[in-house]
C-alpha cells in the first residue's frame, strides 16, 4: 500500500524520527540521519536486543569490533574477490539497476498494459523499473516511459534520473517476450559490482582499507582471543552491534536497503554435530524476540532457502521476512555457515584456529550458527507495525481521527508524558517538574505544558507514548482531600484515563515499560 507507506514516511520526518542524510544539500542517497525520537527508538531495540542476546545469557559474550577493516581480512573472507551484485545499466537514463530485481536475466522483456499506453520493460520486484520498448525507436521508447509515468503518477515530474527511483505497482503485468539486446535495448548486459566501500589509509594514503561490509568479520577474527580471555566452552556466541557499509547499486524503500546501515550479529560457535538444531532453535528465539517488541509472529514469513540457492557453504539458511507496505522482505538471516569463515581465516592468516576440546582431546574448527539481523530494517518495520490511522467520534458527536503509532512500551522512544492541567498554576507546575524530576533518571519522559490538554495527548499518540500523566486541581486536593496527591494516567491505546497516587507511578510505570 504505497498510500500507507508515504504517511509514515512523512510521519517520521514531522516528528523527528528520520531524516535524509545531507537533506540540506539535497541529499546523500541511501544514507539516513536519525532525529531525537528515532535515536531513541533506535537505542531502546538495540539495548533490548543486546540484554536478551548477551546480558541474559551465559553463553554469549559481546564484542565491539572497528569498522575500517584490513583488506586480507576480507580477502580471506571472499569479500574482495566476490561480494558483488550483477548490475545493468540504462543507457539513456542512467538508470542502474540489480539484475536479480529484474526477474527475467535470460532476456526476457515484460509488458505493462496501463488504462491507455502500453510498453514494455525490464520489470523490478515491484512494477518496472526501466521501460524500453524492443524494436522501437529508445528515444520513442523513453517517451512511452514517461506517459506511463504521467498517467500513474501525474504530480511526479520525471527527470531521467528519477527513473530508477520509480515504481508503480498499479500497471497491470500481461505478458511477457523474448528480448533482445541487439534491437533496440538501453541496458547493458550484466555486470559485477563489488558492493564495498574502499579508503586510502595511512599517512601516506596508499593503505587500501575497507569499510566493514558486516560485522560478523571481526567476530570471526577474534574468535581465538575472546576464547583464550575468556574461560568458556562450546557452544558459546559473541555477538556485536554495528555499522555496516555497502554501495547498493539500488537504495530503495525508504530505509530498507541503505548504503550505510546497523546490523545486530550473533556468531555462534559450536560442534559440527550439533548445528542444525542449533540453527532451528536460534530461529525459534529469534521469532520470540520479533514478538517482544511488538512484530507478531503472524507478520513474519519463514523462508527456509532451498539447496541450491543459499551460498555454497551453508547447510541451512532461514530469511524471516516481515509484511511491509512495500512486500514481504528480509529481515534477519539465521544460517548455519559451518566451518566456512573459520577455515578461510585459518588459511588466510597461517594461525591455528582450532578449539581443543578438555573433555573428549579432539581438536577441531567449531561449526558456526549466525543469527543475522538488521538493526534499521527492524526499525522500519517497527513503525510500520506500530502506524494506525483510529476512526474515532469526539465528544460532540462528530467523526475525528488520529494518528498513532503503538509501540510496545519498551520500545517506545518516550515512556511517559507529564502534563500540568493548567500551565500558570505554579502549584502545578512544581508538581509536574517533580514527577519529571523523579521518572528521569529511570526512563525517558517528557514534559510538555503547551496548548489543550487534549491535544498534548494527542501529539504524544503521534510518536508512540503509551502513558501520560496530568496534574490537576484534584491533585491539589481543590475537590476534597481524598484525590489529593492522585494524578491521572492515560492509556494511548484505549484512550482511558485512571487515578493514581503519585507516590505509585514510578513503580506502576518501571513494571510496563521495561
Ligand atoms: N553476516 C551475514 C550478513 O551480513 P546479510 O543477509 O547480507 O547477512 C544481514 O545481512 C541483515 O543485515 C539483513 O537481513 C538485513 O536486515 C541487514 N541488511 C543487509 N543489507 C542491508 C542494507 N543495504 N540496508 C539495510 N539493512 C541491510
Amino acid at each position: 500500500d504505497p498510500a500507507r507507506m508515504e504517511k509514515i514516511v512523512s510521519l517520521c520526518k514531522r516528528r523527528g524520527f528520520i531524516f535524509q542524510a545531507g537533506e540540506l544539500y539535497g541529499g546523500l542517497n541511501g544514507c539516513w540521519d536519525y532525529g531525537p525520537l528515532g535515536t531513541e527508538l533506535k537505542r531502546n531495540l538495540k539495548e533490548y536486543w543486546w540484554r536478551k542476546t548477551v546480558q541474559e545469557r551465559d553463553d554469549v559474550l559481546g564484542m565491539d569490533g572497528a569498522i575500517l577493516t584490513m583488506e586480507q581480512v576480507l580477502v580471506s573472507s571472499g569479500h574482495v574477490g566476490g561480494f558483488s551484485d550483477p548490475m545493468c545499466d540504462c543507457l539513456l537514463s542512467k538508470a542502474r539497476l540489480r539484475a536479480d530485481q529484474i526477474p527475467a536475466q535470460d532476456g526476457t522483456a515484460v509488458h505493462f498494459k496501463g488504462a491507455k499506453h502500453e510498453a514494455s520493460g525490464w520489470s523490478s520486484d515491484r512494477g518496472f523499473a526501466v521501460l524500453v520498448a524492443p524494436g522501437k525507436d529508445p528515444i520513442e521508447s523513453h517517451k512511452t516511459a514517461r506517459k506511463f509515468y504521467a498517467e500513474f503518477m501525474p504530480d511526479k515530474k520525471i527527470s531521467p534520473k528519477e527513473l530508477e527511483l520509480i515504481e508503480d505497482s498499479r500497471v497491470e503485468v500481461v505478458g511477457s517476450t523474448s528480448f533482445n539486446p541487439d534491437n533496440g535495448s538501453l541496458l547493458t548486459e550484466p555486470r559485477q559490482f563489488n558492493l564495498m566501500l574502499q579508503t586510502n589509509f595511512g599517512a601516506t594514503g596508499d593503505q587500501i582499507a575497507y569499510l566493514r561490509p558486516e560485522t560478523a568479520q571481526s567476530i570471526f577474527v577474534q574468535y581465538k582471543n575472546v576464547l583464550d580471555s575468556n574461560r568458556i566452552k562450546l557452544p558459546f556466541g559473541i555477538a556485536q552491534v554495528g555499522k555496516s557499509f555497502r554501495n547498493e547499486i539500488n537504495p530503495r524503500n525508504y530505509t530498507f536497503r541503505s548504503r550505510e546501515f546497523e546490523q545486530m550479529e550473533i556468531e555462534y560457535f559450536c560442534r559440527p554435530e550439533d548445528g542444525l538444531r542449533l540453527t532451528d532453535e536460534w530461529l525459534e528465539e529469534r521469532l520470540k524476540f520479533y514478538a517482544e517488541i511488538g512484530i507478531p509472529r503472524e507478520k513474519l514469513h519463514i523462508l527456509d532457502i532451498p539447496d541450491g540457492e543459499r551460498a555454497f557453504y551453508s547447510q541451512k539458511t532461514y530469511d524471516i521476512e516481515y509484511e511491509f507496505p512495500f512486500g514481504v522482505q528480509e529481515l534477519e538471516g539465521v544460517a548455519y555457515r559451518t566451518d566456512y569463515d573459520l577455515g578461510v581465516h585459518q588459511k588466510g592468516s597461517g594461525k591455528p584456529l582450532e578449539y581443543f576440546d578438555e573433555e573428549t582431546k579432539e581438536r577441531f574448527l567449531p561449526h558456526v550458527v549466525e543469527p543475522s539481523a538488521g538493526c534499521d530494517r527492524t526499525i522500519l518495520a517497527l513503525i510500520c507495525e506500530a502506524y494506525d490511522e483510529e476512526k474515532l467520534t469526539d465528544d460532540k458527536g462528530k467523526d475525528d481521527s488520529r494518528e498513532v503509532l503503538r509501540f510496545v512500551p519498551r520500545m517506545a522512544p518516550i515512556k511517559v508524558g507529564i502534563f500540568p492541567l493548567l500551565k500558570k498554576n505554579e502549584e502545578q507546575v512544581r508538581i509536574a517538574k517533580e514527577i519529571q524530576k523523579k521518572l528521569q533518571p529511570w526512563m525517558n519522559v517528557f514534559y510538555d505544558d503547551g496548548g489543550a490538554v487534549g491535544r498534548r495527548y494527542r501529539r504524544q499518540d503521534e510518536v508512540g507514548t503509551p502513558f501520560c500523566i496530568t496534574v490537576d486541581f484534584d491533585t491539589l486536593g481543590e475537590n476534597g482531600p481524598e484525590l489529593k496527591d492522585t494524578v491521572t494516567i492515560r492509556h494511548r491505546d484505549s484512550m482511558e484515563q485512571e487515578r493514581m497516587p503519585v507516590d505509585a507511578l514510578l513503580a506502576w510505570l518501571l513494571e510496563r515499560v521495561r
